[in-house]
């Protein structure tokens, strides 16, 4: 129960990664605004996460409009409390490569991805200040890290670990804790995923093979990391990138079996 007594706002709760978050919070003792675009997706999971005796609240909004965020944070505010905790979940992404990218396609990409994690951490930072207490997790990817295709997703994940850093150093001194949770592959319906499933239903089996741990993630692997940092007994960590990917960037395994040929 680690966040018992606590409110959290999870961006995208409506998603894949989202709703194990919310789930995961709210089994942890926190209420949860569970924000989403989709707000019937939204509804779904605050549902979800009573249903299994929590606390929840659907927030209908979008991350890149400051005045739809506002009214979704005083609306949570109200109803079950400031957030004590962000969660930067929400993303999108559709461009496969840099041929088929076009300026408006990289900027919407950018705008969702990355500006509307700016306008969410600027909308909560005010309360968490005021508390002297707080705690914001951005989930990147390790798209940000490495070069594994959408290079708009992939820029914006990157600008959000310098995001990460930014609000670590300047907003750590005022209580706040910034920290990056960046998975690899997780089984989810995230645009990309489903048209990828939908052209190889096998692709989440063939990629295991680049997974030192034999698999890819599932939602519940990064709402575990994304719980850890963002509880108190993390108090020490600021600025991290957490990075929950079972191995994938630590290493090359395809290319080892080609090495070890004795
Ligand atoms: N699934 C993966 O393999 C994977 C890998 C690395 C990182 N991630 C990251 O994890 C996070 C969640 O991804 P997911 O796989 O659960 O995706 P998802 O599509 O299942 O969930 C994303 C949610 O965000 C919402 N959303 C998108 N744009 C929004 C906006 N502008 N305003 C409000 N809500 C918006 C969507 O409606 C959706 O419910 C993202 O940040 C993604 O980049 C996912």
């Amino acid at each position: 129960m680690r966040f018992e007594g606590k409110a959290a706002l999870v961006t995208g709760g409506g998603g894949g990664i989202g709703s194990a978050i919310a789930l995961r919070l709210a089994e942890e003792g926190a209420a949860v605004g569970v924000l989403d675009r989709r707000g019937e997706a939204a509804a779904d999971v605050a549902v979800r996460v009573e249903a299994a005796g929590g606390r929840a609240l659907a927030l209908a909004a979008e991350i890149t409009d400051p005045d739809s965020v506002a009214a979704a944070l005083t609306q949570m505010t109200d109803a079950i409390g400031a957030p004590d905790v962000l969660v930067n979940n929400a993303a999108w992404a559709v461009k496969g490569d840099l041929e088929s990218t076009a300026l408006a396609d990289w900027q919407a990409e950018l705008q969702i991805d990355l500006d509307g994690q700016f306008v969410c951490a600027k909308a909560v930072l005010p309360g968490m200040v005021a508390c002297g207490a707080g705690a914001i997790v951005n989930i990147g990817s390790v798209n940000g890290l490495v070069a594994l295709g959408n290079p708009a997703y992939s820029a914006a994940k990157a600008g959000l670990l310098s995001f990460t850093r930014s609000l670590a150093v300047e907003y750590g001194p005022k209580g706040v804790r910034t920290n990056m949770v960046s998975p690899g592959t997780v089984e989810t319906d995230i645009e990309t995923w489903r048209i990828r499933r939908e052209k190889n239903p096998q692709i989440f089996d063939q990629l295991a093979r680049w997974y030192p741990v034999g698999r890819v993630g599932q939602p519940e692997d990064i709402a575990a990391a994304v719980a850890f940092v963002a509880a108190d007994e993390a108090g020490f960590v600021n600025g991290a990138n957490l990075v929950v990917d079972g191995g994938l960037t630590a290493g090359l395994p395809v290319m080892i079996e080609e090495l070890i040929l004795e």
